[in-house]
């Protein structure tokens, strides 16, 4: 398939834009600082912090931000348990939901958790990340998908 060109400089902070790859959907958030702050917070209620599945995200995305630039997040909106959508919630108050999900993606189809770097959350039946595809700054503002 053909790369998917994506100017990004207009997603406002904390927000997500729906692209498409492949047939696929693909979500890319520009992260607040916070966003950014807070992710390490959580490791130890992750079933794969450290990305040890290798294959969930390329080399370049090997780390806690899993990105090339650590504001922008680009993820296959595909949940890795049966394929749904999961649906983006930015950060979440405490009350939103319970005290134990800071926010990022919840699947509506069996309720696995992601946060805002798309790892999954234990109790959630997906056991790998949300995928991050390969991509590329063709510019500032242009991600190639692909
Ligand atoms: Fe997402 Fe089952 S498809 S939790």
């Amino acid at each position: 398939g053909a790369p998917a060109k994506v100017d990004v400089s207009k997603i406002e902070p904390g927000s997500m834009l729906t692209a498409e790859w492949r047939g696929k959907p693909v979500y890319i958030v520009r992260r607040t600082d916070a966003m950014l702050e807070h992710l390490p917070e959580h490791n130890d209620r992750l079933k794969d912090p450290d990305n040890s599945n290798k294959a969930q995200q390329p080399a370049y995305a090997d780390n806690i931000s899993r990105s090339r630039k650590p504001e922008i997040l680009v993820l296959l909106g595909v949940c890795t348990h049966l394929g749904c959508a999961p649906k983006y919630f930015g950060e979440v108050k405490p009350q939103q939901f319970d005290a134990s999900w800071p926010g990022g993606w919840f699947c509506p189809c069996h309720g696995s958790r992601f946060d805002l770097s798309g790892r999954v959350f234990q109790g959630s039946p997906a056991a790998a990340n949300l995928e991050v595809p390969p991509y590329s700054y063709e510019s500032a503002s242009v991600v190639v998908i692909g």
